[in-house]
């Protein structure tokens, strides 16, 4: 019998009350199921099967964003300001070329959804989803990484163990992840699966730039606790993730997809590193949900 986490409503205005933030300081996540209502999945859903269809791509850069490839890491950097597609490792045959079709081999699609596109954009940009954020200790939510990760049939690949602010470091820490069931997340198809009450543990690595290179950097050399709790969800659902939570996805090796949308936040208030891989050029400000 696996454990099952606490599934709540979003409450109106999205205000969490004390109980939530105690449940969240607690665990380190929340899951609250029909967070956005059937009509605006679909919509959402419709616009990527659209964005798919029309991406006609030139080159394929897979999700090996830390394998130390020049034109790799020059695409991931490029795609902080952009939007920029993944495709699944596995979708590739050993000469390189893609065995599956487009939209079944495309792996995710980020990382400027919420300020280039204006469907993602009025997504994203919900009060409730602002009241949440400041709920939870925000003074100044700033919209940063988007995320449309596909969890493609039988080819999605695992996501090891992680805790998010390993890859987006503000000082103090106050990234937020918000992670959106597009689809039912199931055990046969990757749901996420988080280990309760971790994240008073420190960051074990930081991903970032160092002498003009993305590197992966051991600061803590403990191993990470195992992730014990499946987020079993259906479509709407939104998971709030700590940003020191660790947090991981098997293998997606079922006939079904597991499409869901991330959105990744900081705090304004608080000093983002000029280290960080994903750096917004001057064109492209950070932006607060009222924009
Ligand atoms: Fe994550």
């Amino acid at each position: 019998m696996q454990p099952k986490p606490n599934i709540h409503s979003l409450p109106k205005f999205g205000i969490l009350g004390l109980g939530l933030q105690q449940e969240f300081e607690n665990n380190g996540y929340l899951v609250f199921k029909d967070a956005f209502p059937s009509a605006k999945i679909s919509n959402i859903k419709n616009h990527i099967t659209k964005m798919v269809r029309e991406f006609q791509p030139e080159n394929f850069f897979s999700l090996e964003a830390d394998e130390q490839n020049p034109a790799t890491e020059k695409y991931l950097c490029e795609s902080a300001n952009k939007i920029s597609f993944f495709f699944e490792k596995d979708a590739f045959d050993s000469d390189g070329k893609l065995k599956k079709s487009k939209n079944r081999a495309i792996a995710k699609i980020g990382h400027a959804l919420h300020d280039l596109d204006p469907v993602f954009s009025n997504f994203f940009r919900r009060e409730e989803l602002m009241s949440l954020c400041i709920s939870l200790g925000m003074a100044k939510p700033r919209l940063l990484q988007s995320m449309c990760i596909f969890k493609q049939p039988h080819i999605g690949a695992k996501v090891a163990p992680h805790q998010d602010g390993s890859f987006l470091i503000t000082e103090p820490e106050s990234t937020i992840g918000l992670w959106i069931a597009l689809e039912d997340a199931t055990l046969d198809n990757g749901c996420l699966w988080v280990a309760p009450s971790k994240h008073d543990e420190p960051l074990r690595k930081k991903f970032g730039r160092k002498s003009g290179n993305l590197v992966m950097e051991t600061l803590v050399d403990t191993p990470m606790p195992e992730c014990t709790v499946p987020l079993v969800v259906r479509a709407g659902s939104l998971v709030v993730l700590h940003n020191r939570v660790p947090h991981t996805s098997k293998r997606n090796d079922s006939p079904v997809s597991r499409l869901a949308l991330t959105l990744h936040l900081v705090d304004g208030a608080c000093k983002y590193s000029e280290e960080n891989w994903l750096q917004r050029s001057a064109k492209l400000p950070l932006q607060g949900f009222e924009s």
